[in-house]
């Protein structure tokens, strides 16, 4: 069995749900407390055990790239300034992994974007990664699939129940179940209406791919909006192959929603021993005004 050391981070998306802030920004790069989102995503699959990073950026990314560099300049300054817990942070940075950047010329979407990887997986199993969901837990979600991989050795997708207002939002499955937190998929459908969904259960930013899935997407044409829906792509994958969906263990925050975002930095800053009583302190006095 070929082991998944892989992992592809798509972050070229346009971040509307963010603009203006986006305009000028990256929303991957927006911070919760003092690191930005995405080194939480290239942390976990750091800690799942892969070994080659591949973000898929696109203009206006330039931000991440200077995130995950060497910045000589600043750490000559914090050296000069004794400012050692700073400098060590920043160098960590610049060594956790080995990080290659692909160009989507264009946001043609989710699928598209990973179809960009294809030259640079090669042909071996790989995980997804979406740059802007957070899942907190202490084995890593891409741990948890990589696990599951090692045993069916085939595609598997991460999954959650979806609140019914959301369901429109995600990709909902159909699955055949096989125990409490897997089930062989039998169909995905982008978006549906709620009344048409086959379940109240969604996919996640999180997957495992065998290699098969590159030829699915380049079958797949534009779907919903407009875009190249990877969802589409896992859809026809399934009906060639075993694709599992999996119920993960973790909080998950979906970064990308304002809601979501704001959510994620309560919840980290009350994890921070730095902070958490300030801001409980603080939240008790708001609630009472
Ligand atoms: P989203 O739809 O959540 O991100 O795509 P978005 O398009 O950036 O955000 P909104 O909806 O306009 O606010 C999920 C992931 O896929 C990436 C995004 O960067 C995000 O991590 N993506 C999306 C691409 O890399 N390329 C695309 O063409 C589309």
């Amino acid at each position: 069995m070929i082991p998944v050391k892989k992992a592809v981070i798509p972050v070229a998306g346009l971040g509307t749900r963010f603009l203006p802030a986006t305009k000028a920004m990256p929303k991957e790069m927006l911070p919760l407390i003092d690191r930005p989102i995405i080194s939480y995503v290239v942390l976990e699959a750091i800690r799942s055990g892969i070994e080659d990073i591949i973000l898929i950026t696109g203009r206006g990314k330039r931000a991440i790239e200077d995130y995950f560099d060497d910045s000589p300049e600043l750490e000559m300054h914090l050296r000069n300034a004794g400012n050692q817990r700073a400098l060590q942070t920043i160098q960590e940075i610049s060594s956790l992994a080995d990080i290659h950047y692909v160009r989507q010329k264009e946001p043609l979407g989710l699928g598209d974007a990973v179809l960009r990887s294809e030259k640079h997986v090669g042909n071996e199993p790989f995980a997804v990664l979406l740059g802007d969901d957070i899942i907190i837990h202490n084995t890593p979600c891409t741990r948890q699939l990589m696990d599951v991989y090692s045993h069916y050795q085939s595609s598997v997708i991460a999954v959650e129940t979806v609140p019914s207002e959301k369901i429109s939002s995600y990709g909902i499955i159909n699955g055949r179940k096989i125990d409490d937190t897997i089930s062989c998929l039998l169909d995905i459908i982008e978006k549906p209406n709620p009344a048409d969904a086959p379940s109240s259960i969604g996919a996640i930013g999180r997957y495992i791919f065998t290699p098969a899935i590159f030829d699915s997407l380049k079958q797949t044409g534009r779907g919903i909006g407009g875009e190249i829906q990877l969802t589409d792509a896992i859809k026809a994958l399934c009906s060639s192959e075993p694709v599992y969906a999996y119920s993960f263990s973790g909080k998950r925050y979906d970064t990308g929603d304002k809601i979501g975002y704001l959510k994620a930095i309560i919840d980290f800053s009350l994890r921070d021993a730095e902070i958490r009583d300030d801001l409980l302190e603080y939240l008790s006095r708001i609630s009472l005004s």
